[in-house]
């Protein structure tokens, strides 16, 4: 098992060539590319050594070196791990929380057809008339920061009889193997901790959930 801190070293080695044929390196190099002196590179590079990682031929102004087999295999298991973490399976994101009611004015905003065409065209359903508000549990914060840095889909204000509505955004999720939307009104204060969900039926009824009820939503 190799060391944690040996590790870059190695990756580093591996990206410039080493597993197919030496490379040339300074410490000094080693060192500037991971940040670290030049006599802790050095010393990692002798660790990487002993531990059967990596071969070294020495020359009077650096070394050659190569990965072994084993050095390579380590590497490998690394990159097969972070193929499991961003593997399809672990796909998106999961915001969690409870299911709570509002004053009422999802039930208006979506039935206005400017607003229902526009979510048609983009999330490709008719919403239900409404939205299921939910408020994320505190550990999901740092994930609804992810959620935020995601491509949102803008929805147009417009006007009608004297009024004005503005703008809003969304994003396709899911709650089970629901396709809903989240939408987020363009106006600024808006609770952070609280997600409207827009889905082609009554989400309530089909998930049998009502307030206080756990539901998650993955996104993404
Ligand atoms: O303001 P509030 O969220 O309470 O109500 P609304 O947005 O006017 O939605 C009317 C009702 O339908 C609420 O109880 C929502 O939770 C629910 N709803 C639902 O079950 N499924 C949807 N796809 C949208 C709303």
């Amino acid at each position: 098992m190799i060391a944690a801190e040996d590790l870059p070293c190695l990756k580093a080695i591996a990206l410039r060539g080493g597993c197919r044929s030496p490379v040339f390196v300074s410490t000094q190099s080693i060192g500037e590319m991971l940040g670290i002196s030049q006599q802790t590179a050095s010393r990692r590079l002798k660790g990487l050594e002993t531990a059967g990682l990596i071969t070294r031929t020495m020359t009077p102004d650096g070394q050659h070196v190569t990965l072994t087999k084993t050095g390579e295999e380590e590497l490998r298991c690394e990159y097969l791990e972070y193929g499991r973490i961003f593997s399809d399976s672990g796909r998106g994101y999961i915001l969690s929380g409870t299911v709570v009611s509002g004053i009422g004015e999802g039930k208006y905003y979506m039935s206005l057809a400017p607003y229902k065409e526009q979510f048609n065209t983009h999330l490709r359903f008719e919403p239900y008339p409404g939205t299921l508000n939910i408020r994320l549990s505190p550990s999901c914060m740092p994930v609804r920061k992810k959620v935020e840095a995601l491509n949102w889909i803008r929805i147009r204000g417009f006007s009608t009889d004297g009024r004005t509505f503005g703008d809003a955004r969304c994003i396709p999720c899911r709650i089970d193997d629901v396709k809903c939307g989240i939408v987020v009104p363009g106006r600024t204060h808006y609770p952070e901790d609280i997600i409207e969900v827009i889905a082609p039926i009554a989400l309530r009824r089909k998930l049998g959930v009502e307030d206080t009820d756990s539901v998650s939503v993955e996104v993404g």
